[in-house]
């Protein structure tokens, strides 16, 4: 499968048809379809999340390790909460400034300028319904973006990675890369958006450790295919999938 491929596949246009919508449908017409903003028409509150645990972070990372196999049971919407919190939560608000969106967070930003957005992909979390949801770090909730499991289609956008199918969810980041670049122009796009990232991301792999869950960083994907599946608003750009289940048993 080569990336127009999945674009289509991603956009919802199937097997022979993808092939025949080439021309018409071409990749700028498909991205143009792409929303503007999401309404926050389905809000799904999200737990309090735990300020404190019982596993050390020297213990989480000691025994990181990129996971790709999960058991087959569901996460919860607890687990959601607690990952999105450690990812980009608020720590300490600070109301009264729009452009932190809510306060200063779990993970540092170069200029306070929080560029990321995250995203979770949602098949098997109990009382979540299966859909793209888009995290509030603000009001700690989700914002349903689309109804469905999407996780085969981002699958296919990921070259077909299983754990990105197998995963109960993925986290999937973005950046508004312009919210950094304002102010730090190319140093923004080539270094300080990625670091935060990074931070961020790393959070996602630590508090897995300590809540028995397994992640992997993905980075290989087609661009335009994620944001598709993900209906990405049209400044953002996709950074990271990251398919979180709990571990295998082992013997
Ligand atoms: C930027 C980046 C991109 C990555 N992309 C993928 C990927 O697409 N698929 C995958 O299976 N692992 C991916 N990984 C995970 C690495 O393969 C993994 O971190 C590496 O093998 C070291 O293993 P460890 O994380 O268990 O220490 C990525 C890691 C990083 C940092």
């Amino acid at each position: 499968m080569n990336q127009f491929t999945a674009l289509f596949l991603c956009a919802g246009l199937t097997g022979a048809s993808a092939a025949g919508n080439a021309d018409a449908h071409s990749r700028d017409s498909l991205l143009e379809t792409l929303p503007d903003s999401h309404p926050a028409t389905t809000v799904v509150k999200l737990p309090d999340p735990a300020r404190d645990g019982k596993v050390s972070v020297e213990k989480t990372m000691a025994e990181r390790r990129s996971v790709r196999e999960y058991a087959n049971a569901p996460l919860n919407l607890a687990d959601i909460s607690q990952l999105l919190w450690a990812a980009y939560g608020v720590t300490q608000p600070v109301p009264g400034v729009p452009q932190l969106r809510g306060g200063l967070r779990t993970a540092p930003s170069a200029g306070a300028l929080y560029p990321l957005e995250l995203y979770v992909v949602a098949g098997n979390v109990t009382d979540l319904a299966p859909g793209v949801y888009r995290y509030r770090p603000e009001t700690h909730d989700l914002v349903l973006v689309a109804a469905g499991d999407k996780r085969p289609a981002l699958s296919l956008a990921a070259a077909s990675q299983t754990c990105v199918r197998d995963a109960p969810a993925s986290i999937v980041y973005s950046a508004v890369f312009s919210r950094n670049t304002g102010k730090y122009g190319s140093r923004g796009r080539e270094r300080y958006v990625c670091m935060d990232l990074g931070h961020s991301a790393e959070n996602v792999y630590l508090q897995c450790g300590s809540l028995g869950l397994g992640t992997c960083a993905i980075g290989a994907f087609y661009d335009d295919a994620v944001k598709l599946t993900v209906r990405m608003t049209k400044p953002e750009e996709p950074l990271y999938i990251m398919p979180v289940g709990r571990l295998p048993k082992r013997d």
